[in-house]
């Protein structure tokens, strides 16, 4: 299929990429590299550096695309609650603009990188698709309303759509000199802080609270590979169908805790990653676990590498990649 990856220049997208490619696809990666990396962008693919609110330059009708992978976004829950207005306008119109190219061109598929925020506290876990909406933070409602625009095009313009919603995306992507992973900055997720206190680049970890209803107190997380994840996007684009907007959770189904998850960081790296109890943040959930068992049953996904040491090992290796590179 000729694709186009928006946000191929991210973390996910560009191990997307690189999947796509090896499984013999073309690609076009659409991304204004505001958040993302020259370096992780793949030689064989065709890169645009512009905005999806300048998706139709790319998407014309002539131009073929037989599907488009939806990944950019600006991603920092803690950030959209202080500045929402940048989340709405690139999440939530960036995408829509999106909708409007692929609408004009006649693409007939979409997927879309939604996520576990748009449940917010869940009520019951784990977390099914059918559970209730209600983001707890202005990240996950600009997603959730891009996944309710995506019902809408599905029913009245034919759209083939299926958002993957991913819980915490962890480990890397290496395979002989390709080398990609989880380069945010700031970094707001906990593995890669870690591993910068692990790195002696950072003095100590922020835990941001110790008194959730949870079993030591800090949140629990459901942590996915992102090898992963990349794969269920092949897997996606087989089942989207015309019409249809299909909607699939994306994670092993355990829970770790903030503290167990540095506990396995001090295992992987050996060094202790000393830790400071800082307070809640704004908008944060106690605990979002998934359940996978539609992605498996309509899918056929099954994670590889599901434990929370082999994410932090790749992510480790991945981190000294760069570390070497900074010398
Ligand atoms: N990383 C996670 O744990 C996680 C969890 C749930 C959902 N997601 C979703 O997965 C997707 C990818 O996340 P990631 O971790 O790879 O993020 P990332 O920040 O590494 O990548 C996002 C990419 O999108 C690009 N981008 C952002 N806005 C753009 C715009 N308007 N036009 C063109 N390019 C733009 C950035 O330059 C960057 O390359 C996002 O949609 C995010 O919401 C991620």
């Amino acid at each position: 299929m000729k694709l186009l990856v928006t946000g191929g220049a991210g973390f996910v997208g560009s191990v997307a990429t690189r999947m796509l490619l090896d499984a013999g696809h073309e690609v076009v990666v659409l991304d204004d590299l505001r958040t993302g990396h020259r370096e992780a962008l793949a030689p064989d693919a065709i890169h645009v550096e512009a905005g999806i609110h300048d998706a139709a330059s790319v998407l014309t009708p002539q131009a073929g695309f037989d599907g488009v992978l939806h990944f950019a976004a600006l991603i920092a829950a803690g950030e959209s609650m202080v500045a929402p207005e940048k989340y709405w306008h690139n999440n939530t119109v960036g995408s829509l603009a999106l909708l409007d190219a692929v609408r004009a061109a006649g693409v007939p598929r979409l997927v879309f990188s939604s996520t576990a925020a748009v449940y917010g506290n869940p009520t019951e876990l784990p977390i099914p698709e059918t559970a209730a909406k209600a983001p707890t933070n202005t990240y996950g409602a600009t997603k959730l309303a891009v996944d309710m625009a995506l019902t809408s095009e599905a029913i009245g313009h034919g759209l083939a759509a299926v958002s993957l919603r991913y819980f915490n995306v962890a480990g890397a992507h290496l395979d002989g000199d390709i080398a990609l992973g989880e380069r945010h900055d700031p970094e707001t997720h906990l593995i890669p802080i870690a591993l910068e206190v692990a790195a002696e680049r950072r003095e100590k970890l922020q835990l941001f609270g110790d008194d959730y209803p949870t079993t030591d107190g800090t949140c629990v997380r459901d942590y996915i590979h992102v090898a992963d994840l990349a794969r269920a996007h092949l897997l996606a684009l087989d089942v989207a169908r015309a019409g249809q907007h299909r909607v699939y959770n994306l994670g092993n189904g355990n829970g770790f805790t903030n503290r167990q998850v540095v506990e396995v960081v001090r295992e992987v790296t050996g060094h202790p990653v000393p830790v400071e109890v800082a307070p809640r943040r704004e908008g944060d959930p106690a605990e979002l676990v998934a359940s996978s068992a539609l992605a498996r049953a309509e899918l056929g996904w099954e994670p590889r590498k599901p434990t929370l040491h082999d994410m932090v090992t790749d992510a480790w290796a991945f981190y000294r990649t760069r570390l070497v590179d900074r010398r």
